[in-house]
């Protein structure tokens, strides 16, 4: 039977649903953060309607400052805490976030492949760059998006030669003739490149299965570009289906460009869900989720993003196109600096309004404030139009935005036609591929 293109769905372990007041809710068990029930409980009830993947982004700073009013992004680290995951779990994918920038290559290429041999394949890598955090790893600035992207590519290569170093086929495990493995199959990889030093192999067999999936966030020309090269899937923020439409033609391009076939790329963006039972409902919950928006971090971030100061802006008049600053290239973040200034290039937002959108509030994602059917029917559009090959839910407002994604809107995608009602394999990759 022939059935629409299946999407493929990962679901953010970030506590994206206890975000801005929602921790303050009695029932957001926002004291439970730092355990591993709570990620676990997650990911079991991800895995009971078959999800691809749980994903677990990370940076590797505090910003203080962000804690006074909620928990920000303080978290265990994400490599450890999925290797609690992996063992109450036995289906669903566990994506792990490591900088390129920051950590040794071997030490990164050893841990993951310890958390693929302990899930039984299930691993993936969210390969970042970053974008903050240099002080603690002993450097001055941070470096230039090119120099990280560079690195990244360098980085990236290293980490499967090493994965590749002690392949599982070295293991003999012949009892009879005292070989444990043929040392011969075993090789250094001996990299002396432009960034990174290693001379291996790995301490570590690799796991006998498909390998390890990468998934790339950072959108930047170069950022789609290492993504075409290298990443399975990509995690993006598209705001609106235009800027989908235009991201996914854009990879299929690169991807070809580097010999991929663009089936191989696939286009995840986050997709945050504030539900309820009616609009209204929905609405509130948003509202009051960010009743105390801090205008002055806001105009702040803003100034910072595109260099528009808006703490003087009479609040009646429209910000329109002529009122942005010519554009300026720097080591920041191109990617929500551009969709901000794309957003006020096509729309003629009040300074109000302009402070609850997605590219001010929740790092660009698109956005559903509304009810099951509003969510289903707008991952139904999006999907047929081709924009989109799944997406990433960061639910928002309360766990019962959570819930309702769970059991309500997936079985729908489901009936729909659009996802699976089982898994067929048990590793990451093969629900990557299945048709
Ligand atoms: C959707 C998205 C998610 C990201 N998640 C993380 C993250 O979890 N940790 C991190 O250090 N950087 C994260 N980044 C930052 C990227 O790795 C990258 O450094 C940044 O986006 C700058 O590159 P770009 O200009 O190509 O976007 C994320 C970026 C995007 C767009």
């Amino acid at each position: 039977m022939t059935h629409p293109k299946r999407l493929h769905i990962g679901m953010s372990l970030a506590p994206t649903w206890l975000s801005n007041d929602a921790w303050r809710r009695p029932d957001s068990n926002i004291e439970g953060i730092f355990t591993a029930e709570f990620a676990i409980d997650i990911a079991r009830r991800s895995e009971a309607v078959h999800l691809d993947f749980v994903f677990r982004p990370d940076v590797s700073c505090l910003m203080a400052p962000g804690i006074e009013a909620s928990s920000g992004v303080a978290s265990l680290d994400p490599s450890i805490l999925l290797a609690a995951v992996a063992r109450e779990t036995t289906r669903i994918g566990l994506v792990s976030t490591v900088s390129t920038t920051f950590y040794p290559p071997y030490v990164v290429a050893r841990q993951l492949q310890s958390l693929n041999w302990v899930s039984k394949g299930r691993v993936g890598w969210n390969i970042v760059t970053a974008l903050q955090g240099h002080e603690n790893f002993g450097l001055d600035a941070m470096p230039s998006a090119a120099e990280r992207y560079a690195r990244a590519a360098e980085f990236t290569r290293l980490v499967h030669e090493l994965w590749a170093s002690f392949p599982h086929e070295a293991l003999l495990i012949d009892r009879e003739q005292g070989r444990y493995a043929d040392a011969s199959r075993v090789r250094p990889v001996d990299h002396d490149g432009q960034y990174l030093r290693v001379k291996g192999p790995l301490n570590l067999p690799s796991f006998p299965g498909p390998r390890i999936p990468l998934i790339q966030a950072g959108a930047s020309d170069s950022g789609r570009d290492f993504a075409a090269s290298v990443a399975d899937l990509v995690f993006a923020p598209t705001p609106d289906k235009d800027a989908a439409l235009e991201l996914r033609r854009d990879l299929s391009r690169r991807a070809e460009h580097h010999g991929r076939s663009p089936a191989d790329v696939r286009l995840l963006p986050g997709l945050s869900l504030y539900l309820a039972d009616t609009r209204e409902q929905a609405r509130e919950l948003f509202m009051q989720t960010h009743a105390r928006v801090d205008r002055n971090r806001r105009f702040a971030s803003i100034r910072q993003m595109i260099g528009l100061d808006l703490s003087e802006w009479p609040a009646d008049r429209p910000i329109t196109r002529a009122d942005l600053p010519a554009a300026v290239q720097d080591a920041g973040n191109s990617t929500h600096r551009n969709l901000l200034r794309r957003l006020l290039e096509r729309e003629s937002l009040r300074v109000d309004e302009l402070l609850l959108r997605p590219e001010v509030i929740s790092a660009a994602h698109w956005q559903v404030i509304g009810t099951v059917d509003d969510a289903v029917e707008q991952i139904a559009d999006w999907a047929a139009s081709g924009a989109i090959d799944g997406f990433i839910a960061a639910p928002g407002g309360s766990v019962d935005s959570v819930h309702r994604f769970l059991e309500q809107v997936v079985p729908r995608l489901v009936e729909l036609g659009l996802f699976r009602d089982r898994y067929q394999g048990t590793t990451f990759m093969e629900h990557l591929q299945e048709a």
